[in-house]
């Protein structure tokens, strides 16, 4: 039986915080606070323009989250300033144990996907950059449909292009909200908790595994 493997890329594969070293040179000792309330702001733009039905493509959800944490920690950057921190947004690296554990993965009866609020060009553009975008079968995009992460729809696109049953799909995130959303329309997920600190969602909705590591799931999903 073909089992086939959506991995979500910002924040499970790909580091969004990657950037804090670009950022440094712009912000100063405040990077890691400009780079939080941007991660946190590009995703509610997400969830807001879904609700409301005004999609506007990741990119421009990251650009106006960009501007906003602009605004509010008074940073004054300006648009070239602004402008480089997009292109490096196409250039953050993978965490150490992706590479390795994509490559274990592999094999006949298994399909890697990258499934990702963020459009195909962006999405090929990073994995490419950190080296990685050969272990996957193809890229899904939920700009294909006009919405986002956790809109029921994109996890029934993911099983549609992989053309598996939910039961043999697994959703491989960090992100909690997307692990919910999965498991709600009937995938499979492993939540992969990259810092001892963060709390799954207590909404009676659980994963069907918890791992620290990427290192842990081939054995999780054999
Ligand atoms: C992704 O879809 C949610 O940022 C996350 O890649």
């Amino acid at each position: 039986m073909t089992v086939a493997l959506a991995f979500d890329i910002y924040g499970t594969l790909i580091d969004p915080h990657g950037v804090i070293e670009q950022l440094q040179e712009h912000v100063g000792e405040r990077a890691p606070q400009f780079s939080q309330v941007w991660r946190d702001k590009q995703l509610e733009y997400t969830w807001r323009r879904a609700l409301m039905r005004r999609y506007r493509d990741f990119g421009v959800c990251t650009r106006e989250a960009l501007d906003y944490a602009d605004t509010l920690l008074g940073t004054g950057l300006d648009d070239g300033a602004k402008a480089a921190l997009m292109q490096a947004y196409r250039e953050l690296p993978a965490y150490p144990d992706v590479a390795a554990s994509l490559e274990s993965l592999r094999g006949d009866a298994r399909k890697l996907y990258a499934f990702s609020n963020g459009t195909a060009d962006m999405v090929d553009a990073v994995l490419a950059h950190a080296g990685i975008e050969r272990f996957f079968d193809g890229v899904v995009s939920v700009d294909a449909l006009q919405t986002f992460k956790p809109d029921p729809a994109v996890y029934a696109h993911v099983l549609k292009v992989a053309d598996v049953e939910p039961g043999q799909c697994w959703l491989v995130s960090s992100n909690g909200f997307d692990v919910i959303g999965a498991v709600a329309a009937g995938m499979r997920a492993a939540w992969l908790k990259r810092s001892a600190q963060v709390v799954f969602d207590p909404w009676g909705i659980e994963p069907d595994a918890i791992i620290s590591s990427l290192d842990e799931l081939p054995q999780t999903v054999a």
